[in-house]
């Protein structure tokens, strides 16, 4: 059984994201949603709220599973079994960074592989701090995140 853990902030969730969920559930047999809780960062919204908007926008998938995890994530692949990380690649600008990732994570644990999967070009130009940016001036974000997403940033914002 193929078992993969999709990392990252989801601060919040975007449409890119799940279209990188949504491919990636198709080729493995279960899909992990790791969800990283960071006490460095900011973010808008907590990990329990973040795991709860992932639940919630990934429902219709029956495959999956939405966890949140702090430390490295190679000892969360290990202690959730999970053989492969996927990360999606927008543009070449993420391409340094996302190598650095996945080389460093073979180095420390050889038998985690990670697996790359480009964006659909409709969301290349997406990210989750940019869709926050528009949402805190009041800008459309309807085309970047779902409805309910889009509805908890309004509330998030008390608008
Ligand atoms: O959505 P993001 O913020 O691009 O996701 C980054 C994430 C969560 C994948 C990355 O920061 C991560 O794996 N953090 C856990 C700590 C870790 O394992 N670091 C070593 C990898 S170089």
């Amino acid at each position: 059984m193929t078992k993969a853990i999709y990392p990252g902030s989801f601060d919040p969730v975007t449409l890119g994201h799940l279209d990188i969920i949504r491919r990636a559930s198709n080729v493995v047999d279960h899909l992990i949603v790791g969800v990283l809780n960071n006490q460095s960062k900011r973010p808008m919204f907590t990990v329990k709220e973040r795991v709860e908007m992932l639940k919630k926008v990934t429902e219709d998938i029956p495959n999956i599973e939405v966890l949140s995890f702090s430390g490295l994530l190679v000892d969360f692949a290990h202690q959730t079994n999970a053989q492969v990380i996927v990360r999606g690649l927008r543009a070449i600008t993420d391409f340094e960074y996302e190598l650095l990732m996945s080389q460093t994570n073979r180095k420390i644990a050889a038998d985690v592989d990670t697996v790359f999967f480009t964006t659909k070009l409709d969301y290349a130009y997406l990210s989750s701090s940019t869709v926050k940016e528009v949402a805190a001036f009041g800008g459309d974000i309807s085309q970047f995140v779902t409805p309910y997403i889009e509805q908890r940033m309004k509330e998030k914002l008390n608008r």
